[in-house]
């Protein structure tokens, strides 16, 4: 049985937590294989909210088990946080949350250093979610990290301690001024090492191919969006992580020949939160109608997001590095109301019309040229039935599977489990 994955093919928050709660009941396991406490994936069922950093969104459901894959980097600071958000709705959890042993774990140290270099580069800064994201992956690449099976090591302390001490000093070398109190942030993270502990780590690459021959049904979770992809991405206002699909066979330990279905979702507009470039960003009431209407807010650090129209030319690129076989519209019904609707098709690059992504997609290089849509009055936010959705809403989501060659299989009207329609 194959794998199949769900990805972000924007620059993160498409609503990827929403659909992968859609889709679980299909599935018997599903695994985060890349990024960490960065992500805020948000679920909406039962009239409750919930935001998950580092666990899989599957995790509301009786069955499924959830897997975090060795491409994640886990804070086990905010990890115990996410568990007691599971003990106080009475999620029961142990049996069904599974840490891969080759897991990174993010020191407390590493969220300093990234604060501190974000400090000093200035204005050049990424905007990182200051999860300490950066520098832990930094420590995997350069053969340094700490790993979730170190804990089960007697001298896993020494190790930590060895770590933490050339932070320090790392620090120095920043000289920016950076506060912190050592002995309360260890005391937390030997809290959440403690909690951590509690949950059964696996060696993840077996249990999971194991799972594909007992022809079990995996879904792949991807956490941020393909334009923030290390290498695919708009760098170096990316993150550290590959959150494209190739990043879920690295971050499981599956071979591609096990990918089935790529499931590409993408917002009907666009969004970005954090410095970098976004050709299609509005500066102008459209934008702003986008923000609020959308509460476009980001899930874990709360900060504004930037909002604009769809971009087909970064959309296309990002389903060609995938392989996306369906797409998932999300936040369809933000876009109730406008008169106009433009989708981006075509960049004027230095005074060049070009119709792919270049090396380069700054204001000064690229201007977005766009195709214009009739916009629709209808409120989607009740409808549950595709043959409901407004003929100019058709047209729009036809445009883009013509555009995309991609079949659009999902459209989401709302926030809550409920809000999505099947075509
Ligand atoms: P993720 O990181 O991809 O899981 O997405 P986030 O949870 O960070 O951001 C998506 C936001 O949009 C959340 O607040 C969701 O509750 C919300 N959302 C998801 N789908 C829809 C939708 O179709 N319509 C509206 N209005 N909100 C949605
Ligand atoms: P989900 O999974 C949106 C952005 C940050 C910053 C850049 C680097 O919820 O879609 P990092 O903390 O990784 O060093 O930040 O990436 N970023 C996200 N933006 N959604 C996310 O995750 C993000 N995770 C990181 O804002 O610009
Ligand atoms: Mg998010």
């Amino acid at each position: 049985m194959a794998v199949d994955l769900l990805l972000g093919l924007q620059w993160g928050d498409e609503g990827k937590g929403k659909i992968v709660d859609v889709l679980t009941k299909e599935y018997d396991i599903i695994a985060r294989f890349q990024g960490g406490p960065n992500a805020g994936h948000t679920l909406i069922f039962d009239g409750n909210k919930h935001v998950l950093h580092t666990i899989p969104s599957g995790i509301f459901h009786d069955k499924a088990i959830n897997v975090v894959g060795n491409g994640v980097v886990i804070d086990p600071v905010i990890f115990k946080k996410e568990l007691e958000n599971l003990d106080k709705h009475k999620i029961p959890y142990t049996n069904k949350l599974l840490i891969s042993r080759k897991a990174h774990l993010i020191l407390p140290t590493h969220r300093l250093l990234d604060a501190a270099s974000e400090a000093s580069k200035g204005k050049a800064k990424i905007g990182s979610t200051l999860k300490g994201i950066g520098p832990t992956y930094m420590d995997k690449t350069g053969r340094n990290g700490m790993r979730v099976g170190d804990l089960e090591l007697d001298n896993w302390k020494e190790k930590y301690d060895a770590l933490t001490e050339k932070h320090i000093k790392m620090l120095d070398f920043f000289n920016v001024d950076v506060q912190y109190n050592l002995k309360e942030l260890e005391e937390e993270f030997c809290a959440g090492i403690d909690k951590l502990k509690t949950l059964q780590f696996i060696d993840s690459e077996e249990f999971l191919n194991q799972a594909i021959n007992s022809k079990k049904k995996i879904l792949a979770e991807g956490a941020q969006g393909s334009l923030l992809d290390i290498d695919f991405g708009t760098y170096p206002f990316v993150t550290s992580s590959n959150t494209t699909a190739a990043g879920a066979c690295t971050g499981l330990g599956i071979a591609p020949n096990k990918i089935g279905d790529v499931f590409g979702i993408f917002k009907a507009y666009t969004t970005r939160v954090g410095s970098g470039p976004f050709p299609t960003e509005l500066f102008d009431k459209n934008g702003a109608t986008m923000a609020k209407v959308g509460h476009e807010f980001g899930a874990t650090t709360g900060r504004a997001r930037r909002c604009g129209w769809l971009d087909l030319i970064a959309l296309k690129y990002a389903i060609q590095v995938n392989g996306v076989t369906q797409l998932m519209m999300m936040k369809s019904d933000v876009l109730s109301g406008f008169d106009t609707i433009k989708v981006c098709t075509v960049y004027n690059y230095n005074g060049e019309e070009i119709a792919h992504l270049p090396y380069n997609i700054e204001p000064e290089n690229v201007t977005p040229v766009y195709s214009e849509f009739k916009g629709w009055k209808e409120d989607l936010t009740s409808m549950n039935s595709s043959n409901q959705l407004p003929e100019n809403l058709e047209i729009y989501i036809s445009f883009i599977e013509k555009e995309t060659g991609v079949p659009v299989k999902i459209v989401s009207v709302g926030p809550d489990r409920k809000q999505t329609i099947l075509r």
